[in-house]
């Protein structure tokens, strides 16, 4: 039986340095929040109970936190008086606090965290059968973090925070990276005893480790190799190197399983996103949200796609989507815009300068070029011609507009919905659609071309567009009466 395991996030904290009315921790990378990637490291460990403290801003910081983890329980930190007070509050917001198993502790705004890699910590905690561990790092520059204090036999004696420290401990490189892992029943002891007789004043969660050892009780350190994981972002600038970081682990990693991803520097998935084998990304590509990519497809350059799904062997070319469903074999692109509720099915095409919204578009059915296609139903096979606007909104309400299997309609239509073209019906070239056309007919609309002879000479004498006129004329061509000449592509 796996024993009991409470983990309590301190999110309390202010995050100034963010110059931001967003709090710090609610700041996103890898299309999820800071504490989001943290709730989701620590959900890995499938924990009994989490806690997550929460202070500042906390009228938005504890509504995303039981969107995230409904079941993590609040605690509120009124000021924010060190973490050992924090963790205090997080005990007595519990119904029963923990007296047996494992706390563990971790912060709100540590990203990068694996977790794999606070499984390992936990791991080591308990087969150490140590009162405290400490998740500890050698760093280059160890300024602002507490230094780990060994004897001469290297056991940890205690944790001294930068203020405090004697300027030889300060040149200490082994530091806490925050996260520590308690005996449930010492901490429950030792959390009452820690005062604040230091340098800020505060309440040094660190502290225990002086109170373990004093008690002769054992304290370990684990060295994480990977200091990142357990970094901060606490401005704008440590925000972006994070990303930028996260970002190249998650390309990495989809790489490793059979993508490839031509230029990794220019394009950005999103820790959500799945990616099938021989997935292809090309250059300048964000894969955001919780897009999904099968088999074979190739997605960019230039494209951003946000929840979208892309079947397998599809094709996407210089692309913005959001909310759209991609059909196996389809064609998207270049320079097209899936709008929420787009469906192309497989084999389907939404070609060059389209828009498309709303919008059912069954297997085989095309819309090549230049349209807008808004509150739409097209059948299996369709073919919708250049230029045609579904024209879904008179103002007031927005209609739909269907279009039956192997319809053809012609360039230049404007479908005024609500409207329904029937299967197999086609459309001439300009049409604006009304009224229904039925199954295989042909609807046309406007009058008959008028030609008014020699208008241009008359109205336009002296310019260049007379000239031509006047010279192609005396050739004897082009008076406009050959209906073959008239052409309709
Ligand atoms: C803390 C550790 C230090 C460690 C460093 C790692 C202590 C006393 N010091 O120092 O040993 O090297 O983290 O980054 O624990 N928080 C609350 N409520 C509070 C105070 C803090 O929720 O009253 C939260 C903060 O939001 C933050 C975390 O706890 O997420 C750490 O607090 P911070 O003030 O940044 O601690 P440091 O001084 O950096
Ligand atoms: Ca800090």
């Amino acid at each position: 039986m796996s024993e009991q395991l409470t983990v309590i996030v301190l999110a309390a904290g202010g995050g100034t340095r963010m110059k931001s009315k967003t709090p710090k921790v609610l700041h996103r990378i890898g299309g999820r929040s800071m504490i989001g990637h943290v709730l989701a490291a620590v959900g890995t460990l499938e924990p009994t109970r989490v806690v997550t403290v929460v202070g500042h801003q906390r009228e938005l910081v504890a509504p995303h936190v039981s969107e995230l983890l409904p079941e993590a329980v609040l605690a509120v930190q009124e000021d924010q008086l060190g973490t050992g007070h924090a963790v205090r509050i997080a005990l007595e917001a519990l119904e029963g606090p923990p007296t047996a198993g494992t706390v563990l502790i971790a912060y709100g705004d540590t990203p990068l965290l694996a977790g794999e890699t606070l499984r390992a910590f936990a791991a080591s905690h308990r087969a150490a059968d140590a009162a405290v561990s400490i998740l500890s790092g050698i760093v280059a520059n160890p300024h602002g973090y507490g230094r780990i204090v060994r004897d001469e036999a290297g056991i940890v004696q205690a944790i001294v925070e930068e203020k405090d420290a004697s300027p030889e401990q300060r040149t200490i490189r082994e530091i806490n990276s925050g996260i520590l892992a308690f005996d449930a029943a010492f901490l429950a002891d030792a959390i009452g005893r820690i005062g604040n007789d230091n340098a800020k004043g505060e309440y040094y969660l660190t502290d225990a480790i002086g109170l373990a050892r004093t008690a002769d009780l054992t304290v370990a350190a684990h060295a994480v190799d990977d200091a990142l994981q357990t970094e901060g972002a606490n401005d704008r600038v440590q925000l972006a190197e994070l990303g930028r970081e996260l970002n190249r682990r998650t390309v990495t990693r989809w790489m490793s399983e059979g993508v490839t991803v031509m230029d990794p520097a220019t394009t950005w998935i999103d820790a959500d996103v799945v990616l099938a084998q021989d997935v292809t990304i090309l250059p300048g590509t964000q894969l955001l949200g919780a897009t999904v990519v099968a088999e074979d497809a190739v997605v960019g350059p230039d494209t951003t796609l946000e929840d979208c799904e892309i079947g397998a062997g599809a094709r996407v070319v210089r692309t913005h989507g959001q909310l759209a469903v991609i059909g196996a074999g389809a064609n998207v692109g270049p320079f097209a815009y899936l709008r929420p509720g787009t469906l192309l099915g497989a084999g389907g095409k939404i070609g060059t300068f389209v828009e498309t919204k709303n919008a059912t578009i069954a297997d085989g059915a095309k819309v090549p070029h230049l349209s807008y296609v808004g509150d739409a139903e097209i059948g299996e096979g369709a073919n919708i011609g250049a230029g045609t606007i579904f024209a879904n909104y008179d103002g007031v309400n927005k209609h739909r507009t269907r279009v039956g299997r192997h319809a053809k309609t012609g360039s230049n239509n404007t479908f005024v919905a609500p409207v329904d073209i029937g299967d197999g019906a086609s459309t001439g070239g300009g049409t604006v659609v009304r009224r229904d056309v039925p199954a295989g007919a042909l609807a046309v609309s406007g009058g008959p071309q008028r030609n008014l002879p020699g208008w241009v000479s008359n109205r336009r004498a002296g310019t260049a567009q007379a000239d031509a006129a006047g010279e192609q004329s005396e050739n004897g061509r082009g008076l406009g009466t050959d209906p073959s000449e008239q052409a309709e592509s």
